[in-house]
């Protein structure tokens, strides 16, 4: 079975990696989709936000990084793909998953919503608290990739847009 695990992914952390990993020994195949939304202000393009996904994951051979636009549902249609994996890090995602979740059935009555609960270690993390962090100088290496935060350390250096 394949699954699609969709996302902003501004920037990809541990907290995504470990879903992604988990899943990947689960199903035969984790398409991993960025939702290119140009109404979403994000910090990373999208070419940068696939290529830290692309290096993050360069060694699972069942791992596919693509992009996004519009309606999740239609996208999945578009790629057979009738699967939608989401991680669960507390009780304050679920209202919101629900609301997907159940809006996404709606509108495709086929799609089914897996969620998968974070682990522990990564249960508060998110890619804005991430970016706070590292704005105002902390230690971010736990919590993202190097290239990531590589990345980051140069934006707010060039001064955040
Ligand atoms: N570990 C760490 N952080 C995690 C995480 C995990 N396991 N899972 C989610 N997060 C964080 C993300 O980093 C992000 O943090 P931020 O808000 O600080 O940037 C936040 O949780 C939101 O997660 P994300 O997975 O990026 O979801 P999203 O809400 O941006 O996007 C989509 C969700 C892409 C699935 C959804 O918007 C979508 O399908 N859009 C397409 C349009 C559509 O079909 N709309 C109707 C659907 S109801």
């Amino acid at each position: 079975m394949q699954v699609i695990y969709p996302g902003s992914f501004d920037p990809v952390t541990y907290g995504h990696i470990d879903i992604i990993d988990r899943c990947s020994k689960k199903f035969d195949k984790v398409i991993v989709s960025v939702l290119n939304n140009r109404a979403k202000k994000n910090l990373f393009t999208i070419e940068e936000r696939v290529e830290f996904l692309e290096k993050a994951l360069k060694d699972y051979d069942n791992v596919e990084i693509d992009t996004f636009s519009g309606l999740l549902v239609d996208y999945a249609r578009k790629k057979g793909c009738t699967t939608v994996v989401r991680g669960l890090r507390a009780v304050s995602d679920f209202e919101y998953e629900m609301q997907m979740a159940l809006m996404n059935k709606k509108l495709e009555k086929d799609i089914e919503t897996l969620f998968m609960v974070s682990s522990g270690k990564y249960a508060y993390l998110s890619s804005s608290i991430v970016k706070e962090v590292a704005m105002f100088g902390g230690d971010i290496s736990c919590f993202v990739p190097a290239e990531v935060e590589k990345a980051l350390r140069e934006k707010i250096k060039g001064g955040l847009k």
